[in-house]
């Protein structure tokens, strides 16, 4: 059994609209509603939990419904960190073993061959992480004389930019969760990803990568948004079998409009 767990518990602070970004509208619909229709039709997904930020919980509950997302089994607020929410929707998980995906909501372009390969990868490892090379250079800084300066350069053919999902046996995650919230120091220095938690506490676990893509991008910035909706027409225009229906709902989102229709 593999359970899809949408972390969408975030306020999206660098997008700063003042409202989660996971509701924007790109291309026709709300980014959650996206990745949710992903979840749903991955035929490797079994059941689907939603943590969402506080308050707007009954807001993707209608979603769900409207939509007949019939996978998603429960919608619960996330926690006041990306770490207390993954750690909530550990505890919601019930005792069954299982394998368990945790993605960025905030993902709407993850590509159905990425979840695949995941799924596949976890019948034999207990970690897996997507991850892509990195095209820039990627240097390691430090307070300097004037400033910040560069203190390192690591080997960019050995650096890889880490996207969701990230998949795991659910007894591993939930023992690294376990002790990470029992260690004082974990608050201190939070970690920014799933498998961070993983490689600090049972760095016995090999994480395994599967390869990610490109246009798996995470909606961080303003920018982002835009990025997001010109790679959403370039797949509807492209994408062969694309009826003229999905392609002007694709291109509906043209003009990026922020809560309510086009
Ligand atoms: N997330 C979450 N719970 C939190 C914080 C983040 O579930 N307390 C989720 C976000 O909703 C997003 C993903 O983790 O899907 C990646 O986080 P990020 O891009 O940092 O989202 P935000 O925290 O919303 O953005 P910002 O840091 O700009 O506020």
């Amino acid at each position: 059994r593999t359970v899809g767990v949408l972390l969408a518990g975030g306020v999206g602070r660098r997008v700063g609209l003042g409202t989660p970004k996971q509701l924007i509208r790109i291309a026709g619909r709300s980014i959650i509603e996206h990745t949710l229709a992903l979840f749903d039709a991955a035929p490797e997904i079994d059941e689907i939990v939603v943590l969402m930020t506080p308050g707007f919980t009954a807001e993707v509950a209608e979603l769900v419904a409207a939509r007949g997302f019939g996978k998603v089994s429960q919608v619960l607020e996330g926690g006041a960190t990306r770490s207390e929410t993954t750690w909530r929707a550990l505890r919601a998980l019930g005792s069954d073993e299982c394998d368990v995906l945790l993605h960025d909501a905030v993902r709407p372009l993850l590509e159905p061959r990425i979840i695949t390969e995941c799924v596949e990868a976890l019948k034999e490892a207990r970690a897996v992480e997507v991850a892509i090379p990195s095209s820039d250079t990627i240097v390691v800084t430090a307070p300097g004389p004037g400033g910040e300066v560069v203190q390192e350069i690591p080997d960019r053919a050995r650096l890889r930019r880490v996207q969701t999902p990230q998949g795991f046996r659910l007894s591993v995650i939930r023992e690294a969760y376990e002790r990470a919230f029992a260690d004082p120091d974990f608050a201190r220095r939070p970690a920014t990803d799933d498998c961070g938690v993983v490689l600090r506490y049972l760095p016995e676990v090999p994480i395994v990568i599967v390869p990610g893509s490109e246009r798996n991008i995470k909606v961080t910035h303003p920018v982002d948004v835009h990025i997001a909706d010109a790679l959403f027409q370039l797949a509807a225009s492209t994408a062969p079998a694309a009826s003229p229906a999905a392609r002007r709902e694709a291109f509906d989102g043209r003009s990026v409009v922020v809560f309510g229709d086009a």
